[in-house]
């Protein structure tokens, strides 16, 4: 379980080096780790992950969930950040992109990518990582929104892609255990 929540400061620089970054990512993935082990709802997982990211990076801005709900459709899930759409069909924006393809998509400037859906017109940059299931299915995918331009790199991929694995396996159900 995680001991307390890791703040990072919003109000001043918000852009982190490559070397800072992958150092809190290694702490923060230690607490989405602990705090998931022996967790097996989706749900909760999913709002441990976003609420544990959102607050950690200064330059994360909207964090959250797109459930897939239908073939080609993504419903939003647990989220931080300020209001998000809905519903978003696979063939719209950076997040129905990333679970057309199954792949994780880097935008440095959301204004030159083709559909992009401006939820919030303070966004700038954003990273989609797909979520599969144990069996691969794609369950949905997880969108971080940053008001900074190229806020996102290969070590945001890499780690998140970490992160996201560790809801492989997960009940999509509730869980009641007595
Ligand atoms: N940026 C996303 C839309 C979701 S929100 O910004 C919260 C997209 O274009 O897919």
């Amino acid at each position: 379980m995680a001991e307390h929540t890791l703040l990072a400061d919003k109000t001043g620089e918000l852009r982190m080096d490559a070397a800072a970054k992958a150092e809190r990512y290694g702490m923060v993935t230690e607490q989405i780790r602990a705090t998931l082990e022996g967790e097996r709802d989706l749900l909760a997982g999913m709002a441990s992950i976003v609420c544990l990211l959102h607050n950690a990076f200064p330059y994360y801005f909207w964090t959250g969930f797109y459930r897939r709900v239908s073939e080609r459709m993504l419903l939003v899930g647990p989220y931080q950040g300020t209001m998000g759409c809905l519903w978003i069909p696979f063939e719209r924006g950076v997040c129905g992109a990333a679970a057309r393809e199954g792949k994780t998509i880097v935008v440095d400037d959301v204004n030159a990518f083709p559909g992009h859906i401006a939820c919030d017109s303070a966004t700038a940059s954003e990273i989609v990582v797909p979520v599969w299931d144990a069996a691969d299915r794609l369950i949905a995918v997880l969108d971080v929104d940053s008001t900074i331009p190229a806020a996102f790199d290969e070590v945001d991929r890499e780690h998140l892609e970490a992160i996201v694995a560790l809801l492989r396996g997960k009940d999509a159900l509730p869980v009641v255990t007595a």
